[in-house]
Order: structure tokens, then sequence, then C-alpha cells
């Protein structure tokens, strides 16, 4: 069943573009063994998450450990299936493919890890890293191949000559340019990138960010970032989706979520950025356990404003303010003065905000 009373989740202004990935309701449960004695025990890692990112866009995933980010990711990315709910990638059924249609929907998206040292194959050389996908799913020859592995690390901002090194002769900014040119070398239109920045420093962090929206422009690529950091995804992102406890709580245009978040799980997470808030709202108590959420609202054992009401009903995600929000006393944040203020954390990088 839709947790969306809202028809739509695409924003207005993706809505001329051409759509590159939709997702409606994707589901995905775990069954989790807790002793030998034990029935299996359902952990619902993600519930009824619907969206859709047009060619060219970047919409950003957050919300705090173990809410169901990556495991969104590798949905979306086709290494593990949901549960329930339908995903199409440019244009096809990307859940249930016929065989033949398979490998190019596994080529359409990629994926860009956290761990820049744990991705590459120490063994290999990067010639041979960016070289092997096109040796296994293209005909293309030798001179041809190699010619496009120096390409691809000229337009990552390094060297040609680097493809002759090992992964262990680069930094960490630089292993993870490694890691996006090697997700580029089959052309894909979404790239799915968990975190790619969280292991960087700040500084590293601002020019890996800028290189990502470059090659956004370049090649119209669209983006599936996963962070936990605000500071970055309001860096990146055009479109943003808020998730506590597997579930969509907000979810909309960024400009409208920074300057007035309607959820108070978003105020939280806003006021707990360092430079994006005046750290008025303090977020107390443990994220439950996703094997035995709260029933009502998700959020409600942390929330300041929880009712009655938020205990028994579950809200439903539903137009508001201009994006979805799941909250029964929304309307409430929409007068007043904006909750988050407008400073940049990542204000040191050149790139023009989208
Ligand atoms: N293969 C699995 N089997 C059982 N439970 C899993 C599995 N993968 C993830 N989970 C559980 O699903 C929930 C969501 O995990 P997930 O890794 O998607 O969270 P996350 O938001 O990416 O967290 P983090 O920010 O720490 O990376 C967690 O409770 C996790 O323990
Ligand atoms: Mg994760």
């Amino acid at each position: 069943m839709s947790e969306t009373s809202a028809t739509s989740v695409t924003s207005a202004t993706s809505a001329t573009n051409e759509i590159v990935v939709e997702a409606r309701d994707l589901q995905r449960v775990y069954s989790v063994r807790r002793g030998l004695f034990k029935a299996p025990a359902r952990l619902q890692a993600v519930g009824n998450i619907s969206f859709s990112i047009a060619k060219g866009r970047t919409l950003a995933v957050v919300g705090e450990s173990g809410c169901g980010k990556s495991t969104l990711a590798r949905m979306v990315a086709l290494i593990e299936k949901p549960t329930a709910g339908s995903l199409r990638l440019v244009g096809a059924d990307a859940v249930d493919p016929p065989q033949a249609r398979r490998r190019e929907l596994r080529q359409a998206v990629q994926l860009v890890f956290q761990n820049p040292y744990g991705s590459l194959n120490p063994r290999k050389k990067i010639s041979s890293v960016l070289e092997d996908p096109l040796a296994i799913n293209t005909t293309l020859g030798r001179a041809e191949r190699s010619a496009r592995a120096r390409d691809m690390l000229a337009r990552v901002g390094l060297r040609p000559e680097y493809a002759n090194r090992y992964p262990h002769m680069f930094s960490g900014g630089q292993r993870q340019r490694i890691a996006i040119a090697r997700a580029l070398m089959l052309g894909p239109r979404l790239l799915v990138a968990d975190e790619p920045v969280s292991a960087l420093d700040v500084s590293i962090q601002a020019q890996v960010l800028n290189l990502l929206a470059d090659l956004q422009s370049e090649l119209g690529l669209s983006y599936l970032f996963i962070s936990h950091d605000l500071g970055v995804v309001r860096h990146i992102a055009h479109e943003v989706l808020v998730m506590y406890l597997g579930h969509a709580v907000e979810q909309g245009p960024k400009s409208l979520i920074f300057e007035r978040p309607l959820h108070p799980y978003t105020q939280a997470l806003l006021a707990s950025t360092p430079g994006l808030s005046s750290g008025r709202i303090v977020l107390k108590g443990e994220l439950p356990s996703p094997l035995a959420p709260p029933p009502g609202c998700v959020f409600n054992t942390r929330c300041a404003h929880a009712t009655e009401r938020c205990v028994a009903e579950r809200p439903l995600l539903r137009q508001l303010g201009g994006r979805l929000v799941a909250c029964h006393h929304a309307e409430k944040f929409l007068e007043g003065a904006p909750v988050a203020s407008a400073d940049l954390s990542l204000a040191a990088s050149k790139r023009p905000q989208p």
C-alpha cells in the first residue's frame, strides 16, 4: 500500500525533463535470526519509498545511521531486489527485467562507495581497473580501451600516465576520482553514490563534490547521493529525501527544505549540522530498533511536538508547502521565522548552486 497521499513526488523543475529512475513504494524487509530456537524477526530496512530523478538532477538521501540509506542505494543500483514496489530505470522495469535487458540496465546504473581505500583492488594497475569493464562488456580493442581509460582519467582531473600506477600510490581524494572514473567507463545514466566523500578531509570533499557537479553538467548524469551530512547535501542536491527508520519523513526541493523544514526530524538534523542552523533544537534519545518500530509516527519517541494522535495514527506523506511531509502537525511550522540559517559549511568551494 502506498504511504504517499499525493500522486506525484517529482519536483516541478524536473517535470519537463526525461525521468531516468522512478521508484514507487520500494520496500526491503530482512528476516533476522535472533537465536537458535527463536523464530526469525522481521526487519523493515526500507518502507514504501517513492521518488523519481530526472536527467541531470541529484536526489540526496539523508538520515541517521541505520535508517536504510544504503539498503535503498543497493536496490536502486540493482544489487539487491526489493521485497515489494516497482523500480524503473531509463523507462524499463528494473526489478524483473527480461534477461536480454538485464545487462543493459546494469550498465545504466553504477555505484560509487564510501571507502576509496577498500573499493580498488590493490593488485590491479589503474589501467586494468578502468579497462576491465570495457573488456568484459564491449568489443573494443586494446588500443581503444586504453585511449578511453586515459581520456577518463583526464576528465576526472588526473594525469593520463597515472594509468600505469597502482592504487596505493594515490591519496584518498585521488582514489575516489579513480573510483568515479571506473563507474563512468560504461557510460551510465545514473550514479548511485553511497557516502562518497564521508571518508575524505573537508577540503578534499569540496573538490570531489565539484568534480561530481562538473561531470553531471558535462554528461547529463543523474545522481542518487547518499549522505548523513546536510552540509554536503546542501552543496550537491537538487531534491532531498529525509529518511527516518526506513521511512521518508520529508521530501522535496532542497531550497524549500533547507529554508523551512516542516518535519521536526528534518529540523533537528539541520539544527545539529554545524554552520547550518542556530542550534536551537536538540535531538534527544536513541534511534529505536528497526525490529520494534514505535506505533503511529516513527519519530514520536523523540519528537518534542508529539501528541496522542502521533502515537495512535501513522501520518501519511502529504503535499504541504511545496514538498511532501509526514507529520500531523506540519502546518504549524509553515508560518514564522525560517528554522535553519543559510550558512554553508562548504563555502570554500567554487561550485555554483544548482
Ligand atoms: N543484509 C541484511 N540483513 C539484515 N539486516 C540488514 C541487512 N542490511 C541492512 N540491515 C539492517 O537494515 C537497517 C538499515 O541498514 P542500512 O545499512 O541501509 O542503513 P544506513 O542508513 O545505510 O546506515 P549507515 O549510515 O550506518 O551506513 C539496519 O537496521 C541494518 O542493521
Ligand atoms: Mg550506509
